[in-house]
Formats: C-alpha cells, sequence, structure tokens
C-alpha cells in the first residue's frame, strides 16, 4: 500500500454548493444553479467546491468472523475546471488497498490522523475524471459499527451487526465525503452469512435471501451521515400501507403491537407538511445497545428496544424519526453548527404529529418535559461557563461534533419554533412551514440562511428584532419570552406529592388512569432526601423498580441512587449492563459518581463496557476517567 504522509490542511474555503433539485439525481452538475448557499463544514477533508462525489455503488462483504468489511466504493464525481485532487474522510486506520481513477491506476496518498476527524484520503484528478474506486477493508475498531455475538441479542442465536454513521462516522465504514452538505445517490450488493438479513438506508428486501447476497438502491440523494447498514437474524411484518417493521422474531409480536399507530402518524405528518417523499417508511427494533434512542436512516429507522413499554406510551420516538423524514433527511443542517436545523425542527413536527393523534393535552405533557431537560441543560452549561454551548447556532471548531450536541438543539430549538407560532398564528405558521420543506427539498440549510428565509417569507426585519430571535439563536441561555408549557395534568400530579409530604397516605393520592407522562413527571419531581422508608413505602405501592417503562426506571434510579435504596441496586446494574442508550447511561452514572459511588460505578461498567456501542463508550470512558 502506498502511504505518503503530508501535513492534512483542513479546507477553510467557503463553498458554493448547488444541490440537487426534485427530480436530478448523480448526473448533476455543479452550474445548474438550483440553489447556492455558502457554508464551511470544519468537519470534513473534503473540499467539494473542488470536487465531490455524486453517486455511490458499493460492494461489500460483511465478515462477523473478522468484524470487518472488505468493499469496493466505486464513485461518480463532479470536478470543477482547476481540480486536480479530490479528497475523502476516513477513520480509524481502515486499509486503503487501491484506489482507481475512471478504471486507471491513481496516485493517492493518506494523510496524518487529525484529532475527531481521522485522515484525508487523497487522490489526483484531472477535471476530466468521471470515477474514482476505492477497494479497501474496515478495522475491527471501526467506530460506527457494532459487532453483537448471539448472546448480545433478542433470540440469543445469531450475530448482529448495525452501523452508527451520525455525526461524522461513515467515514469509519466507507471512505467518503463525509459532510452533511454533500449528498449523493447509491447502490449498494452486500453479501453476508445466509440466514441473516441485510437491511440498508435504502429500497429493503422483505424476506432473506437463499445465497446471503443483498442489493440495495437508493434513488434520492443522502448524506453520508445517513448512510446505514445493520444485520441480523430478523423478520418483517407490514403494519400499514407504507409502514413496516423489521425484528427479531421473539420480538415481533411485541413490537408490531406497540407501533400499530406507525401509518397513523405518517398520514398525520403528510396532513402537515407535505408529502412523504421517501416512499416506504420501516423501523427496525435493534438489540439493546444501540446507543441512541432512533436513528432517522432514510427509509428505515433504527431504533433502541427501550421504547417498548407495552403500553404504546413512548411512541413519541417514532414521531420523531418519522419527522426527521421532512427536517433534516429533506432539509438538511449544512454543517453540524447548524444542528439545531435538524432536530429542534423535528421536535417541533414531532409534538404536532403527537398533538394530532392524542390531543392537545398529551403534546403539552411532552413539551413540559422538554422544558425541565432544557432547563436543566442550561443551567449545568452556565455553571460550567460553557454559555457558548446553549447558543442554537453551535461553534464546533477543533471539537468532535458530538461533544455539542444536547438538548439546546432539540428543546431550545422547539420553544423557539413554538414562539414563531404563537407570533404569527398556526395557521400561517403551518403554511410557511410546509412551504419550507418543499421548496428546500433535497438541499442543504444554514442558520443564516434560514433566518434570511424567515424575514423574508413570515417576518419581517422589524417582528424578528421584536421577538428577539439573534438572541435566540445567537445569544446564550433562554430569552424572557420563551413560552411556557402549562400542563393541568402536571398541576395534578404535583398536588399529589405535596399531598403525600403533608401526610396523605400513599394510597390515598389520586392516581387513576394517569398516563406513563405522569407518572415519570411524578418520579422526577419527588423531593431530593427521601428517607429508605419513603422509598420503600413508594416503591411498594407503585412499584418503580418493576418499571417496565425505561424512562420511569431511568428516573427513579436517581433516587435509588441517592438515598440508598438497595434494593434496586440489582434492577440497576442489570440496567446499565444491557441497555446501551447514552441517554440513560450518562445520568445514571452521573448519578453513582453524584453520590460518592464510584467503584460502584467502575464496578458495574466493568462488566457493561464490552456491551456498548463506541458512541457510548467513549463518554461514559470520559465521565468515569477510565481513559
Ligand atoms: N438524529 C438523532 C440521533 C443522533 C443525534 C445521533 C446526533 C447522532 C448524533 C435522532 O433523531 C434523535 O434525536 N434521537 C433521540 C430521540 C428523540 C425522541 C429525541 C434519541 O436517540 O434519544
Ligand atoms: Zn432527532
Amino acid at each position: 500500500m502506498k502511504r505518503i504522509f503530508y501535513l492534512a490542511v483542513i479546507s477553510s474555503i467557503m463553498w458554493n454548493c448547488q444541490s440537487p433539485g426534485e427530480g436530478e439525481t448523480s448526473t448533476q452538475n455543479a452550474d445548474s444553479n438550483l440553489f447556492i448557499m455558502k457554508f464551511n463544514d470544519v468537519h470534513t477533508f473534503s473540499q467539494p467546491e473542488v470536487a465531490r462525489i455524486t453517486h455511490l455503488e458499493w460492494d461489500a462483504n460483511v465478515d462477523f468472523e473478522n468484524k470487518m468489511i472488505d468493499a469496493v466504493a466505486k464513485y461518480n464525481i463532479w470536478t470543477s475546471d482547476e481540480a486536480s485532487e479530490i479528497f475523502f474522510d476516513t477513520k480509524n486506520d481502515m486499509e486503503i488497498l487501491d484506489v482507481l481513477a475512471d478504471d486507471a491506476p491513481a496516485k493517492f496518498s493518506i494523510g496524518d490522523e487529525v484529532e475527531h476527524l481521522g485522515r484525508p484520503l487523497r487522490v489526483e484528478v484531472l477535471p476530466s475524471t468521471k470515477t474514482i474506486s476505492i477497494t479497501y477493508k474496515t478495522n475491527p475498531k471501526a467506530a460506527a459499527l457494532q459487532w453483537l455475538s448471539p448472546q448480545q441479542t433478542a433470540n440469543k442465536t445469531a450475530p448482529f451487526l448495525f452501523t452508527q454513521s451520525q455525526a461524522i462516522l461513515c467515514r469509519s465504514w466507507i471512505p467518503i465525503q463525509d459532510g452533511p452538505g454533500i449528498r449523493f445517490t447509491y447502490n449498494a450488493k452486500v453479501r453476508v452469512p445466509t440466514g441473516l438479513m441485510a437491511l440498508m438506508s435504502a429500497k429493503n428486501p422483505q424476506t432473506k435471501s437463499k445465497d446471503g447476497v443483498y442489493s440495495f438502491t437508493m434513488t434520492q440523494p443522502v448524506p453520508a451521515y445517513l448512510m446505514a447498514l445493520t444485520v441480523g437474524d430478523v423478520d418483517y411484518k407490514q403494519l400499514g400501507a407504507h409502514t413496516g417493521i423489521y425484528a427479531e422474531s421473539s420480538m415481533m409480536e411485541k413490537s408490531a403491537n406497540e407501533f400499530a399507530e406507525m401509518e397513523d402518524m405518517l398520514i398525520a405528518a403528510e396532513k402537515l407538511y407535505g408529502k412523504y417523499q421517501w416512499e416506504v417508511y420501516d423501523m427496525i427494533i435493534l438489540p439493546p445497545s444501540f446507543p441512541f434512542g432512533g436513528m432517522e436512516n432514510p427509509r428505515l429507522t433504527f431504533a433502541t428496544p427501550t421504547i417498548l413499554a407495552g403500553d404504546r406510551s413512548l411512541t413519541a420516538l417514532v414521531a420523531h424519526e418519522l419527522a426527521h423524514s421532512w427536517s433534516g433527511n429533506l432539509v438538511t443542517n449544512a454543517t453540524w453548527d447548524d444542528f439545531w436545523l435538524n432536530e429542534g425542527f423535528t421536535v417541533y413536527f414531532e409534538r404536532r404529529i403527537m398533538e394530532s393523534l392524542y390531543g392537545a393535552d398529551y403534546a403539552e405533557m411532552l413539551a413540559q418535559l422538554g422544558y425541565q431537560d432544557l432547563q436543566e441543560t442550561v443551567e449545568g452549561f452556565l455553571e460550567k461557563n460553557q454559555a457558548r454551548d446553549t447558543h442554537l447556532k453551535l461553534d464546533l471548531k477543533d471539537r468532535d461534533p458530538d461533544d455539542g450536541m444536547s438538548d439546546i438543539a432539540y428543546e431550545k430549538g422547539y420553544f423557539m419554533l413554538r414562539l414563531l407560532e404563537k407570533a404569527v398564528g398556526r395557521e400561517q405558521w403551518d403554511a410557511f412551514l410546509k412551504d419550507y420543506f418543499q421548496t428546500n427539498a433535497f438541499k442543504v440549510m444554514t442558520t443564516e440562511a434560514f433566518v434570511d428565509h424567515l424575514k423574508t417569507n413570515l417576518l419581517g426585519d422589524m417582528k424578528y428584532d421584536e421577538l428577539k430571535l439573534d438572541a435566540w439563536i445567537y445569544g446564550p441561555g433562554l430569552p424572557d419570552n420563551c413560552p411556557t408549557p402549562e400542563s393541568n395534568k402536571f398541576t395534578i400530579v404535583e398536588k399529589q406529592i405535596s399531598d403525600w409530604q403533608n401526610g396523605t397516605a400513599l394510597t390515598e393520592l389520586e392516581t387513576n388512569n394517569w398516563s406513563s407522562h405522569e407518572w415519570l413527571h411524578f418520579v422526577r419531581y419527588l423531593p431530593v432526601g427521601l428517607t429508605y422508608i419513603q422509598m420503600k413505602q413508594l416503591d411498594e405501592t407503585f412499584g418503580f423498580t418493576k418499571s417496565g417503562n425505561s424512562e420511569i426506571l431511568a428516573a427513579w434510579f436517581q433516587h435509588t441512587i441517592a438515598n440508598n435504596y438497595k434494593p434496586a441496586d440489582q434492577v440497576m446494574s442489570d440496567f446499565l449492563v444491557n441497555v446501551g442508550r447514552r441517554k440513560f447511561l450518562t445520568p445514571t452514572y452521573k448519578a453513582l459518581l453524584a453520590a460518592g459511588k464510584k467503584d460502584q460505578a467502575i464496578a458495574i461498567y466493568n462488566i457493561a463496557r464490552p456491551n456498548y456501542h463506541s458512541v457510548a463508550t467513549q463518554t461514559m470512558d470520559e465521565l468515569l476517567g477510565v481513559k
């Protein structure tokens, strides 16, 4: 292998990006001038203004024994008139075996490692070069990939693999131009052990192939962070005309029942903001080590099994990932500094879907829980002197984008959009949003371009200033005009707690017909410093330690840890060992540290760590200081 080292210089040139319009795919040319936007992505080595990928043909073998994918990635590329090189992102010592330009050997070099980013792969091209083929092998440590033993799955009979590419991990399994502003179409051919099904963020099979070979097409251009692959012993079950579930056989019935309302969500979403553009919307229930709640891979959301509560109470997550089919997958944040454009809009859209299906009271409970998260996050950042991380528009230069992504993008973003809705009225706001998704479909969006769009199409300069939107977007904390969600239901919950504090027996509290959100608020709202007797009474009366609802369980652990309530210890440590969802791991390990139980935390982590995806171990290693 040729390996010429040179100093990697990250391009800081602003580039004009023309994204293809509807109907245009791989052959878009840069002069089509459909959409021009200036932005600078500091998290990719690629220089898309010089040369960029437009289409990928991916031919891959998935080797479970060696925890490796060996593959050829053949790209169609667009080149500027002066192009002499094209840059790709790589990571985790992916082995580059061969590079061709227009099917002839090409000169290439791999640059030095840059912290957080990986290494650039530089390939020499001519302005006339049309294709680049890269033959490569992934490293067993490839950060996006988690290779699971049969023991780590539900059926316990076959191995499992899944990828997690967002934010900048696609480069660990495909040498690629890994910036959200660069879109391409793809086809893939993937070979896996027979008996397993392979699925991608593409047109997917519904049955297992006899020979373990699968073909995929994605005819709409997507960015690299939406590249996804999973391989496992899963089946498919159709739920509605456009929706279905993939799950291991032992999880299928529960999953299909939990998500029976998926088609209704899709219909509600289309009614709000326009036609669903990706033909089908399926979801796969992954093993519990999946580090997120959900990931909006186009056509196939990846989801954690921790949302299987048995009572459909955690399906807002489905609404969320579905909403990304518009906010994120159609209109995409140009850089990770603009992440709130993906997540804030999605949380807003998610709550509107939930409101259409279950009513305003229900959606308001979700908003209130989000408001609690937001306040905690803002306070946390301000205390740590990290006010910069409370801005909607982030500055993630020289950082791992994963470190700067917090509830701010989700919830401060949500509340700003809710403020806009309040300011102009729902009718006008909905028309604006629908048009925003339509006009910008398959394009990228920067914060600055959104601000322009907002001023031009909805508010005007004066109203923009009146609403203090610069403070919202470019300033710290929560501006004083933040709408406050009000939920009668939660006021009643709070009253029950104060009644209990004032002597009413737990069995006398009015908790009939409470939804899991009310219970979650109840647990979160419990006072600090409960005695062992009080904890025991709560647990005996309401069965929190036995809760099948992961949100309630995780909130309960905050109290069991702080109050030294040992009867929950085994359940807590089992939870930490089996579940790899970072949203639950971080607060639980933090609570252990805060309670002076570092030894217990480390003892559990030593057992749990091999079960976690790299996204989770990276955060927990740092938190627990075991790097
Ligand atoms: N796209 C995110 C997950 C993500 C964000 C992965 C940043 C990597 C980097 C996904 O849509 C998401 O927000 N998931 C949430 C669920 C949601 C209901 C808030 C999660 O995983 O908890
Ligand atoms: Zn999201």
